[in-house]
């Protein structure tokens, strides 16, 4: 079952986190396998930098203090979930909407280790419809921008992230170069995070298994 190879790429990355530090911590169902894990460590960490509000909360929740990330500085350790993952460790993500806290982290992370179940595996991006987060006056500038690049844009209908914009699920891109397709998306005025982790990407994967973690570097 899924939520048993999340559970186990959850635990697994506990064996990352070194004593004292203040390490950072995504969103999503895999990562809150791995805050649950937390609780049975939380004297070895000082303080969580958190990619979102929910996490915010239920990183508090088990008593662990969540600091401001400017306060923090680079941090040494980020795990996070994905969407999607290739064996070159390229990410979609953003099912949460929480892909600006995200790559805002992983930018000043020296070490992500990202946290999947096998299901999330693929040779090539895009089969999820990828999350693009709009400022909101832009929404159907950038729809028709995304358009000319070929994908078929859905409207998260009723959904605001944590920074009050809205999410653009980008379906059928032909994502065959995705550092240059994150690039070029970016360059969309009013697009404030694509949800492509090709630039920076996961460091480590660890993928919970039927039989047990793989990890990939
Ligand atoms: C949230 C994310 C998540 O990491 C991604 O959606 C995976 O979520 P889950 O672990 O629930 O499958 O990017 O914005």
């Amino acid at each position: 079952m899924s939520d048993d190879k999340k559970r186990r790429a959850a635990e697994a990355a506990l064996d990352y986190i070194q004593p004292g530090e203040v390490l950072g911590v995504g969103t999503g169902s895999t990562v809150n396998f791995f805050i649950d894990a937390l609780a049975s460590v939380k004297s070895k960490i000082d303080a969580a930098v958190s990619s979102s509000q929910a996490s915010t909360e239920r990183l508090r929740q088990i008593g662990i203090p969540v600091v401001d990330l400017n306060t923090a500085g680079p941090l040494r350790l980020y795990v996070d979930g994905a969407d999607e993952a290739t064996r070159h460790r390229s990410l979609i993500k953003g099912g949460g909407g929480a892909l600006t806290g995200e790559k805002i982290i992983a930018e000043c992370s020296e070490t992500f280790v990202c946290i999947i179940d096998d299901g999330k595996q693929v040779n090539r991006l895009g089969a999820f419809p990828l999350p693009v987060e709009v400022i909101p006056m832009a929404r159907s500038m950038v729809a028709r921008e995304l358009v000319q690049h070929g994908g078929m844009p859905e409207w998260r209908e009723g959904f605001v992230t944590d920074h009050g914009n809205c999410i653009l699920d980008v379906h059928n891109l032909e994502i065959l170069d995705p550092p240059k397709m994150e690039d070029t998306l970016n360059d969309i005025p009013g697009v404030v995070t694509v949800g492509l982790f090709a630039r920076r990407g996961a460091d480590v994967l660890l993928i919970g298994t039927e039989q047990g973690v793989e990890s990939l570097s």
